[in-house]
């Protein structure tokens, strides 16, 4: 697939197929995932590939919380707080594409909770995987793993699958920690739903849209 294409035709891919992935194939993806540049190549991401059994167990602990009214502190503002106005704009937009497709009116509280559930199951994806951050390093390093999630979703499009990035995992950073056991020097980002995309779902069957260059750019 030329670089190009794949940059473009990315989108978030939110219903998958049943089909499994070979192990190959995401150890694939990830020797490709690998070569992202980061300041000093220090490399300051883990990444966390979960069975069914774990993606399960995480998911009832997280819908269990939900539905007892728990709730965790995550590791960042998942949104700004507070948001100015043209970013609002575009979340905006962005709901009423996803919940447009899914004929989920503004007003259907239980409709658009029952979305934002789905997160959870990453999406009926048959791979999940949960991306940490090195703790110790700061808001350049998160950039680094930026470039590192991203290969992750152009490498996967080689292979025919699509992805769908998650934040909404570090809503609850303490139930996905303590499933997975990983170390304190770690922090939680985001997840990553893995999967052959489910291309009759209407949910994936829309694209967001991108402001023009000359709105976000100064040529001197
Ligand atoms: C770091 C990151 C976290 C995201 N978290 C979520 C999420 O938790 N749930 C979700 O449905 N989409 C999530 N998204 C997807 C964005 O909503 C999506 O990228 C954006 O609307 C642009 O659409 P596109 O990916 O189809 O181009 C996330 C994207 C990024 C980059």
């Amino acid at each position: 697939m030329n670089i190009l294409d794949a940059i473009r035709d990315r989108q978030s891919i939110r219903s998958f197929k049943k089909e499994p992935i070979e192990r190959e194939i995401i150890e694939k993806i990830l020797n490709f995932a690998k070569f992202a540049p980061s300041g000093g190549n220090t490399q300051p991401w883990k990444v966390y590939v979960l069975n069914s059994e774990i993606m399960e167990n995480l998911e009832k602990a997280v819908l269990d919380n939900i539905d007892n009214g728990v709730s965790e502190k995550p590791n960042f503002n998942i949104y700004p707080q507070p948001m100015s106005d043209h970013l609002k704009e575009r979340v905006k937009e962005c709901g009423k594409l996803m919940y447009g497709a899914l004929k989920i009116e503004k007003d259907d509280i239980e409709g658009r909770l029952d979305q934002l559930k789905r997160n959870f199951s990453f999406f009926g994806a048959p791979i999940g995987m949960i991306i940490t951050v090195e703790k110790e390093v700061d808001l350049n390093g998160w950039g680094h793993v930026g470039h590192f999630i991203q290969n992750i979703c152009l490498a996967s499009m080689e292979f025919g699958l699509g992805t769908c990035l998650q934040e909404s995992w570090s809503m609850y950073p303490e139930t996905v920690k303590n499933t997975l056991q990983f170390n304190d020097s770690e922090i939680l980002w985001c997840g990553i739903a893995l999967g052959y995309p489910d291309d009759t779902h209407p949910i994936n069957n829309y694209r967001t849209s991108r402001e023009e260059v000359n709105k976000f750019t100064k040529f001197f």
